[in-house]
């Protein structure tokens, strides 16, 4: 290991905000039982909010954003890991508040590491990431809470992003009617290559209503987009159908009323990745790596960008402006 290698650091001080590309020493890095070689990280919007001042989700500064990482363990001073196994560390603290994935080595608990699923390279288990391992969460959740392919059309908002993609990928990989809704014309063709049976208009899905409950539409569906959204999607489900609801694109306030929930037995299903227990982690990687896995997952929905790229990258999800997962190429 070089006596120093590059990070992505964002810093607060009297002088103001600073975020780039420096160089940090080992000596810097936090403590951990795991010292990671990163080959990949990941842009996911949380990272987009790390790397600018007003993003209220780093904890502690200096920080190297990035809540993803995948890589080659080049230390251990735990049992369960050795030099030279192939790791993914996503979420916990990675980011906000401990050294993230934004940097050629990370220094991480072993607790918070993943043994790299066969079926998987460290590039794809990139181009999924946390935005992937939410969206399996998302199906996991519907299913166990009755979901199944043969109740009806299944909705993904926010459907062009990185969960939204690979969320859609996934209920196609599993048999179901997928729609989706989106705010860009432009990406119709790359939604139906993903598996889209039915296109929605986001002025549709997020449009505002008075009244508590509409035609019962969707048996399920995943949303990755809140405010308005989150609520068409509460008044538009099924009798006994679950939204499972991870994002806030769109907004934090949820305007409903009780009636889905009392009337037609509505479920809103809460979606947390970051303290997700690890045996359902592990559970939902193995999922990733076979039969949940995308087939378009590295030719349609993860784009490589280099080390370099990244602020465009971080600038352009800040705007919505995303389609698939950016994967970033670190060592
Ligand atoms: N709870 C968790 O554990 C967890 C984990 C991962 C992500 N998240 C959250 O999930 C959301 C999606 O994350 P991501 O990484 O997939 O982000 P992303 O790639 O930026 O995708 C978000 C998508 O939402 C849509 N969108 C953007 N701005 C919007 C607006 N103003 N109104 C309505 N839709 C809008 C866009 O899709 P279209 O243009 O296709 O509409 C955009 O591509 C974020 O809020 C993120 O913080 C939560």
């Amino acid at each position: 290991m070089a006596a120093t290698f590059r990070a992505f650091i964002v810093e607060k001080t009297a002088e103001g905000f600073q975020a780039g590309l420096r160089e940090l020493d080992r000596a810097s890095l936090p403590e951990g039982e795991i010292l990671v070689k990163v080959a990949y990280s990941g842009v996911n919007y949380k990272d987009g909010l790390a790397s600018i001042a007003e993003g209220k989700v780093v904890r502690t500064y200096p920080m190297v954003p990035g809540i993803d990482l995948a890589g080659v363990v080049e230390e251990s001073s735990d049992a369960r890991f050795k030099v030279g196994d192939e790791v993914i560390v996503t979420s916990y603290d990675l980011g906000v508040n401990h050294f993230g994935g934004f940097s050629e080595y990370a220094r991480v608990k072993a607790d918070w590491v993943i043994a790299k699923p066969q079926g998987l390279t460290l590039k794809e288990a990139m181009a999924l990431g946390t935005a992937g391992f939410t969206a399996a969460l998302a199906v996991h959740q519907l299913e166990k809470n009755g979901l199944k392919p043969g109740n009806g059309p299944v909705l993904v908002t926010g459907a062009t992003g990185g969960a939204g993609s690979i969320a859609l990928s996934i209920l196609h990989n599993l048999g179901y009617q997928v729609a989706a809704s989106t705010g860009k014309e432009a990406e119709h063709n790359y939604l139906r290559e993903l598996g889209a049976n039915e296109i929605l208009n986001r002025a549709e899905t997020s449009a505002e209503s008075n009244r508590p409950l509409e035609k019962e539409r969707w048996a399920g569906s995943v949303d990755s987009v809140g405010g308005s959204t989150l609520a068409y999607l509460i008044r538009t489900t099924k009798y006994g159908g679950s939204v499972a609801a991870f994002g806030n694109t769109g907004g934090f306030n949820l305007n409903t009323t009780v009636l889905p929930f009392i009337l037609r037995g509505v479920n809103l299903l809460g979606i947390d990745s970051v303290f997700c227990p690890m045996e359902l982690r592990r559970e939902l990687w193995q999922h990733l790596a076979s039969d949940y896995k995308p087939t378009k997952l590295l030719s349609h929905i993860g784009q490589e960008i280099s080390f370099e790229e990244l602020p465009t990258a971080l600038a352009r999800i800040l705007k919505g402006g995303a389609r698939g997962h950016t994967i970033v190429k670190i060592g």
